[in-house]
């Protein structure tokens, strides 16, 4: 569409309401009319010139080649006179950018950044669609393809993207900025007997044959959202459904257990509905992949995407649903406006989160997922190096923020809110910042000015207690956090002091130990630790042959750290069948610092793992055993 007249035009047409976005200037409410975009450092478009507000994909799956080709429709809301539009583009490999009816469009590749790829301009010719034929780069950091040989059944290839935070530029030519949303339509067509699922309505959830013996599956997205929120992934998968707007699509050989698994699903969506209001999205379905997937989850609309490690048979880390469903509002409906807000997405999230686990199975278990947060939000500042550490801020620069304090400080600044103001009023809060925000971006700045003209409504008593722009913007842990403890824990820290003090394996009592019993436990063992106690321990825990993959780590980290031969030949298993990035960077990490011994087992380790890693994950990977210079 042909942008004509004023900026309330565009606003209009490109579908943001009026009230848009701040920057990060002085908190002022007047900051969040002011219709800019926030400056993303992570994309070269200029969305105030030229932005899209429409993607249609057309695109076929190669698994020979390992590539994704065909066209990409743009539709170009630009401002009267600009006669260019910028993309963002990692190693795309462009065969043609025509208007329409073919015309030519003139463009140009700019100079690559290895990080952001190279911005794409191609000129408009005052045309407001553009038709981009091309193929995903090679080796795309947002795809991973599988071989037959590395699924569950052996018998069918696989792929899957991940978008978060700026892969999409390498299979999707767009501009690849959270503050520029974008609605889409796609048809993925794959060979016979694959089955594509993507983040968005499925228009053929059986697939069209196409003429010359393929299938095509077509999908849409009406909301407009952040491009990296377009997810595609292809294999043999199976879907069984867990109630009227939920269900659970997977490898048939996973799909009873991952059914059984997530079974409260339905009940979480409606505790999310209960406490922040409507479920925008249609569905909510669930793909669990292969392991290799290099997150717990990916909050991708109408379909989160999922690590098999968190299938454990108690379903003690349905947290990690719970987490993605919540993304269906911090998010997905409000969105970080750039990366540098990232904690707006997961701090938020983080805490409805966990609400949402209060709401279902009740205080004691939510307040065991809120304790372990809060002892690993009190690691991350340490091992970055204490409360003067800049990369333990909030807001700070992009993908800066240590370990996962935009999670666990993120929600801790939040329920420490909630229990000044009181929880009914901080809810009631929420759910109009929800609403008000719905379907925009958001900066740091802009949340605080609304919680200032929304919730604290010029009460200075409040507003000095809480001390908000320390939480948002100064490094280290403000002196009023709140810290939920968690009984089921101190239950944990008992049995772990007795151990510390030299007590016999046999006397640990791990009867019935969900996931975050264990991690309690052996994150809290000096890592320090004697040949004979380790191989104690092992035996007597069962630790190297555990069928827990968060076990299995936390146990490693410890013999890494005392280069305990015995466990090598199963973590070397450990790192060549599980690619989660969480699980496996701490590993790698602690191999690396013990030197020679270590660097040598994690390169040896990487040269068998990494062609059943995720390009992330391998190069994660490659940047740790780089040293620390690089
Ligand atoms: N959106 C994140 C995953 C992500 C983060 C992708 C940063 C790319 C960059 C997702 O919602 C997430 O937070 N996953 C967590 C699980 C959660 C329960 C802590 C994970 O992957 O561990
Ligand atoms: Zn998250």
């Amino acid at each position: 569409m042909r942008f004509t007249t004023s900026a309330a035009a565009l606003l209009l047409m490109t579908g943001m309401s009026g009230a848009a976005i701040a920057q990060d200037a002085p908190a002022m409410t007047e900051s969040v009319q002011s219709a800019s975009f926030a400056k993303d450092v992570w994309t070269y478009a200029d969305p105030e010139t030229a932005r899209v507000s429409h993607v249609d994909l057309d695109l076929v799956t190669d698994f020979e080649g390992k590539q994704i080709y065909g066209t990409a429709v743009l539709d170009i809301a630009a401002q009267p006179g600009a006669d260019h539009v910028v993309l963002d583009d990692n190693g795309l490999r462009i065969q043609s950018i025509t208007d329409m009816d073919g015309g030519a469009l003139p463009y140009t590749v700019g100079k690559v950044d290895e990080m952001l790829g190279a911005p794409l301009t191609v000129q408009l010719n005052g045309k407001d669609k553009i038709r981009i034929a091309y193929a995903s780069a090679p080796g795309a950091e947002a795809l991973q393809w599988l071989p037959k040989e590395a699924t569950a059944g052996g018998e069918k290839p696989y792929l899957f993207s991940q978008g978060q935070p700026i892969n999409n530029r390498s299979w999707i030519p767009t501009q690849d900025s959270p503050g520029i949303r974008q609605t889409w339509d796609a048809r993925i067509t794959v060979p016979k007997g694959l089955v594509a699922v993507m983040s968005g309505d499925k228009l053929t959830p059986d697939g069209v044959p196409t003429e010359d013996g393929r299938v095509s599956y077509r999908f849409r997205m009406n909301n407009a959202v952040p491009p990296y929120l377009i997810a595609l992934a292809v294999g043999d998968l199976a879907f069984k459904s867990l109630g009227p707007n939920s269900g659970v699509y997977t490898e048939p050989a996973l799909l009873d257990a991952a059914a059984d698994e997530f079974q409260d699903v339905e009940k979480m969506i409606a505790a999310a509905e209960d406490l922040y209001g409507p479920y925008r999205w249609g569905r909510y379905d669930m793909l669990v992949l292969p392991p290799s997937f290099p997150y717990g989850g990916m909050e991708n609309p109408t379909l989160t995407f999922l690590t098999p490690t968190i299938i454990t048979g108690d379903r003690s880390n349905t947290d990690v649903v719970a987490h993605e469903l919540a993304h269906s509002w911090s998010g997905n409906l409000v969105t970080n406006a750039t990366w540098s807000d990232s904690w707006l997405n997961e701090g938020f999230t983080t805490y409805f989160e966990n609400r949402i686990m209060e709401a279902v199975y009740g205080k004691d278990r939510a307040a065991l997922y809120a304790d372990l947060d809060y002892g690993t939000m009190l690691s991350d500042i340490a091992a970055a190096g204490g409360d003067d550490a800049p990369t333990t801020r909030l807001h700070g620069e992009p993908g800066a923020t240590a370990g996962q304090l935009d999670y666990f400080k993120g929600s801790t600044f939040l329920r420490t809110i909630e229990q000044a103001v009181g929880r009914d009023r901080f809810d009631a809060y929420l759910r109009g910042y929800f609403d008000r925000f719905a379907f925009q971006p958001q900066t740091t700045a802009g949340f605080l000015a609304d919680l200032r003209a929304n919730l604290i409504e010029g009460d200075t008593v409040l507003e000095d207690s809480l001390k908000l722009d320390q939480w948002a913007y100064a490094p280290g842990l403000p002196d009023n956090a709140v810290h939920i403890h968690s009984a089921t824990l101190a239950e944990v820290d008992k049995e772990l002091a007795a151990f510390n003090a030299g007590g016999p394996v046999a006397a640990v009592d791990t009867g019935g130990w969900s996931t975050q019993q264990w991690m309690r436990f052996l994150r809290g063992i000096p890592k320090e630790q004697s040949t004979a106690r380790l191989k104690e321990m092992d035996g007597g825990l069962n630790l190297s042959n555990n069928g827990n993959a968060y076990v299995r780590s936390a146990w490693y980290e410890i013999a890494i750290a005392n280069r305990y031969e015995p466990a090598v030949p199963s973590l070397k298993q450990y790192l060549t069948s599980v690619g989660r990035m969480l699980l496996i960077r701490p590993l790698y990490q602690g191999l690396e610092d013990q030197g020679a011994w270590g660097h040598a087992i994690a390169t040896d380790a990487f040269a068998e793992a990494k062609a059943g890693y995720h390009p992330m994950t391998a190069a994660m990977t490659e940047r740790i055993l780089a040293g620390p210079e690089s």
